[in-house]
């Protein structure tokens, strides 16, 4: 049990000691004034209010109550009812040796459907924060022991397929091989586009042709196989340059949800959910009605007859709930497309689809900003394409690592280089509140200072290295914790905290919980290492052997904590 819930059980039961009804709670939460204790207990007010009573005597008859016999050295009452609790240097040593299961009491089915792409056009800036943020928490969640089942929910069914299928038979006639007209997806696509808008002859080949792909003409199909092939296996290679957890296995695209398109419009018109209007079907939802009290138009069927994103989407769920069984399904999507994922939970939900106790959680993020504080954009004003931008990631890193260690041969300050120069990427990115817009700023990203990834990455470097110089196994060692200055407590407190900080972002999805976490971590393994020698001569063998315990925890649990972000972390850099 992590020291948080301990407490919150003991001081639970001293306020039932002392007659507070249940439904109080004792609020625990980390000091906001380490001066004054580890964590405090805010419930007393609340309990006091709803039993018209003191805080303050209410807090000492918990107080009373309250048995933390070597567990706390210090309980008191502070301000209005505040329960200050400072922690037993030995209890806290204790702890550190207890091996704390991180596995979820509850596992789950999950699905995480993240970085989703268009496959029209090439990955550009706009798909990062889905793909990293996504794939952070899809660790995350394994690491606890859920069924994390990981969906792309790529766009590979929109009208623009039509064009592009177009504009490839046009190549393929004049003896061009696919692979090589679409060497360029982005180019690729201006030029269809081009063709789209100025020949009125091509852009009717090309709506015709959404029609015959979308009802299953062989001819279309094969087109638009050969280009879906060449768009994903880009996409594939950007994951894995972004050291990504999505495979060939995870892509459950738009397409893949033709087949019951008609279902589901055959169940919502059954259920008198959707309903004509203006020749088309759609779901009027009271829910989401506007200021003048309209309800909220959601089409599920244009008047031709063509079905839309709200439509792929709503089988999607349908498939995620019947086939893949899912407890939680996560949508990781910006924060653009807030109203379409409400419409499609309430109408998911409304028509049955998903049962009550199935969680729906849309979490949105904002927009990544350039300097200038307009949306990230090149120089010319265009869209930053991703793998452009990994690219300059690893140079930037690379003559950042040569200047900093001259001695690294060419080959380590490659691969230290990727993985610094991702790593910052992600990590500035991660470390931001997910639903605020950010500013991508490289040279903050790739500091050695402050909370950032090379940061962290350098201070496991430093601690390895103490352990190389030791010429001890960090890996396999052990060895009994002893706290006496306040720098080892402070350390040794931080790491009993992971495992909260990994509930509370498994629940809430903000991983810049865990960048926080991680920073103010290392932040005081560096004072910890400045105040209290390790490998010193005249520092007794059991002072060494804990403080060396305190480093390999600590290397350990920023390891721990990157690897759940998807940072890796090297010996030297
Ligand atoms: N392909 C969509 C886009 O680029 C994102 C899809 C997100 N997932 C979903 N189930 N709607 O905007």
């Amino acid at each position: 049990m992590s020291i948080k819930a301990l407490l919150n059980q003991r001081i639970a039961d001293a306020m039932q000691a002392a007659g507070i009804p249940s439904p109080c709670s004792p609020m625990l939460a980390l000091s906001g004034k380490p001066q004054f204790g580890d964590y405090q207990a805010n419930g007393a007010m609340g309990a006091a209010k709803q039993l018209k009573t003191n805080p303050r005597e209410l807090a000492q008859k918990i107080l009373d109550n309250l048995d933390l016999d070597g567990i706390a050295d210090k309980l008191e009452i502070a301000g209005p009812g505040f329960i200050n609790i400072t922690l037993n240097n030995d209890f806290l040593a204790q702890q550190l040796g207890t091996d704390i299961d991180h596995r979820s009491a509850d596992p789950q089915t999950i699905v995480v459907d993240y970085s989703s792409p268009n496959l029209a056009k090439e990955m550009h800036v706009g798909h990062l924060r889905s793909t990293i943020i996504g794939d952070s928490l899809a660790r995350l969640l394994e690491y606890q022991g859920h069924n994390v089942i990981r969906q792309n929910h790529m766009g590979d069914w929109g009208t623009q397929f039509g064009m592009l299928i177009a504009e490839l038979e046009l190549h393929l006639g004049e003896g061009e091989q696919a692979d090589l007209a679409l060497n360029d997806l982005e180019k690729f696509y201006q030029q269809s586009k081009k063709h789209f808008d100025a020949d009125p002859e091509f852009a009717d080949k090309a709506r015709a042709y959404v029609v015959k792909l979308q009802s299953g003409d062989q001819h279309c199909r094969n087109l638009w196989q050969k280009f879906i092939d060449v768009s994903v296996a880009h996409n594939l290679e950007i994951y894995q340059q972004l050291n990504v957890g999505l495979a060939a296995q995870h892509i459950a695209p738009e397409s893949s949800y033709n087949h019951d398109l008609d279902n589901v419009l055959a169940a919502l018109v059954e259920q008198g959910l959707a309903v004509d209007s203006e020749g088309a079907k759609v779901v009027f939802l009271g829910e989401l009605a506007d200021k003048n009290g309209d309800p909220s138009p959601m089409i599920v069927q244009k008047s031709g007859g063509g079905f839309l994103y709200a439509t792929s989407d709503l089988a999607c769920l349908r498939h995620r709930v019947g086939t893949l069984q899912a407890d939680r399904i996560l949508y990781f999507i910006d924060a653009r497309q807030s109203l379409h994922m409400k419409q499609v939970f309430i109408t998911g939900r409304k028509a049955s689809f998903v049962a009550p106790d199935i969680s729906l959680e849309h979490h949105a993020f904002g927009t990544m900003m350039g300097p200038d504080g307009k949306p990230f954009k090149t120089r010319a004003g265009g869209t930053v394409k991703l793998a452009d931008l990994l690219v300059e990631a690893v140079e930037r890193a690379e003559k950042l690592v040569s200047e900093k260690n001259p001695d690294l041969s060419s080959e380590e300050i490659a691969v230290i280089a990727r993985k610094v120069g991702i790593g910052a990427i992600k990590y500035a990115d991660l470390s931001k509140t997910r639903t605020n817009d950010y500013i991508f700023d490289w040279d903050a990203m790739l500091s050695f200072e402050g909370n950032t990834s090379p940061y962290l990455q350098y201070a496991y470097t430093r601690i390895r290295s103490i352990f190389r110089k030791a010429q001890v196994d960090a890996e396999g060692f052990s060895a009994p914790v002893k706290l006496t200055e306040p720098q080892e407590k402070v350390l040794a407190f931080k790491l009993t905290q992971f495992n909260e900080v990994l509930n509370q972002v498994a629940q809430d999805c903000y991983p810049h919980s865990i960048c926080t976490y991680l920073y103010e971590l290392a932040s005081a393994f560096m004072s910890f290492y400045e105040q209290c020698p390790v490998l010193k001569d005249g520092v007794d063998s059991a002072t060494q052997h804990s403080r060396l315990q305190l480093c390999a925890q600590s290397a350990n649990t920023i390891a721990q904590g990157l690897d759940l972000l998807g940072i890796e972390v090297m010996e030297k850099m």
